[in-house]
C-alpha cells in the first residue's frame, strides 16, 4: 500500500499530536496543523510536515493553507477534523457569543477545511473526511449544551456528507469517543462558567467539579483510541477484513452511553407509535 498522506487539525496536544506520530509509525505521512506553530516544533522533528491552521479562520485563508498542504507531498489522502474545544455553562449564562464561536470552531471550522479538500477529493475520486466527534454528539446532558450542541451538529453534518460523496469515491469516517485523558478538560482548554443564577447553582458547581474530577483521570488511551482509528482508515489491523463503518465509538463508557441512547430511543418510538403514526393525511 502506497502512504497515505493525512492532514490533522488542532495538533498542539491531545489526539491530534496521537494521530501525527501513530501516522508515521505507520509508514504515511503526517501534515500536523495548529493554530499556534510553535507547538508543533517536536512533531516537525519526528518527520511530520507543519503548517499554522486556525480552523475559525476565513474561507479563503484555509483554502490557501489547504492548497499548500496539498502541494507538500501532491496530493491529500485523509482529512482528520479533530481541533475543537469544550463549553459548559447554563443556557442562561452563556452568551449567543459564548455559542457562536464553540460553534465556529467545533462545527464551521471542521465545515470549512472539509469544503477545502473535497474539490481535491473529489477530483481523484478517493479521500477519506475525519470527524472527532463525542458522546456527547449523541446525548445532551445539563451545562453541556454548548458542547453539545456543536456535536450533535458535526454528526448530522457529517451523515449527510457520507450520503452524497461515497457515491463519489470519497469515504466519511464519524468518531465518537468517551472520556480520553487528554488536555481537553484542562484548565486553559476547558470554557467553563459557574452560574451566577441562584436556580442553577448548586447543578451547575457539580457540573464543573465532575469535570475537574475527570480531568486527567479518564480511562480512555488516545493512543489505542487513535490506533483503532488509523487501522479503520488503513483496513488493517483491527479493522483488516472490514469494510471502514461511518461511525465507530471509541471506549467502554461511549458504548453504554450510545446504546442506552438508542434503546431509549427504541422504546420511545414503541410506547408512542400510535400517536406518531397518527398524523399522515387521511
Ligand atoms: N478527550 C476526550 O475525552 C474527548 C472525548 C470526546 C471527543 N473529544 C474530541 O477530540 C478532539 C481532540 O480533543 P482532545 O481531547 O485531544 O483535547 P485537546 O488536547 O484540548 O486538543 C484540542 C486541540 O484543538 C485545538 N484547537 C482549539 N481551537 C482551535 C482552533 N481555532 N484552530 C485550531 N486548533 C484549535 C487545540 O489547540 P490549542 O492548543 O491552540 O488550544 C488542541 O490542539 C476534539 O474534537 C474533542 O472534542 C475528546
Amino acid at each position: 500500500m502506497a502512504p497515505l498522506v493525512w492532514l490533522v487539525t488542532g495538533c498542539s496536544s491531545g489526539f491530534g499530536r496521537e494521530f501525527v506520530h501513530e501516522i508515521l509509525k505507520r509508514g504515511d505521512k503526517a501534515i500536523a496543523t495548529a493554530r499556534r506553530p510553535e507547538s508543533l516544533e517536536d512533531l516537525k522533528k519526528t518527520g511530520a510536515a507543519v503548517l499554522q491552521l486556525d480552523v475559525t479562520w476565513d474561507q479563503n485563508r484555509i483554502n490557501e493553507t489547504i492548497n499548500n498542504a496539498i502541494a507538500i507531498y501532491g496530493h491529500l489522502d485523509v482529512l482528520v477534523n479533530n481541533a475543537a474545544y469544550v463549553l459548559g455553562g447554563a443556557w442562561e449564562d452563556l452568551s449567543y457569543q459564548d455559542f457562536h464561536d464553540a460553534f465556529e470552531t467545533n462545527v464551521f471550522g471542521p465545515l470549512k477545511v472539509t469544503k477545502a479538500v473535497l474539490p481535491h477529493m473529489r477530483a481523484r475520486k478517493t479521500g477519506t473526511n475525519i470527524f472527532i466527534s463525542s458522546i456527547s454528539g449523541w446525548n445532551g446532558i445539563g451545562f453541556d449544551a454548548g458542547y453539545s450542541g456543536t456535536k450533535f451538529a458535526i454528526e448530522g453534518m457529517a451523515e449527510s456528507l457520507d450520503d452524497e460523496a461515497r457515491p463519489l469515491g470519497l469515504r466519511t469516517l464519524i468518531v465518537d469517543p468517551g472520556y480520553f485523558r487528554t488536555d481537553l478538560l484542562s484548565q486553559g482548554k476547558l470554557k467553563t462558567t459557574v452560574s451566577s443564577i441562584p436556580e442553577y447553582a448548586e447543578a451547575s458547581k457539580a457540573f464543573n467539579q465532575a469535570l475537574a474530577g475527570i480531568n486527567h483521570k479518564q480511562a480512555g488511551d488516545p493512543k489505542k483510541g487513535v490506533a483503532v482509528v488509523v487501522d479503520l482508515v488503513r483496513q488493517e489491523g483491527v479493522a483488516s477484513g472490514r469494510e471502514m463503518p461511518l461511525r465507530i465509538a471509541l471506549g467502554q463508557d461511549a458504548y453504554e452511553v450510545i446504546k442506552n441512547k438508542c434503546s431509549e430511543t427504541i422504546k420511545l418510538l414503541e410506547d408512542w407509535k400510535d400517536v406518531i403514526s397518527s398524523t399522515d393525511l387521511d
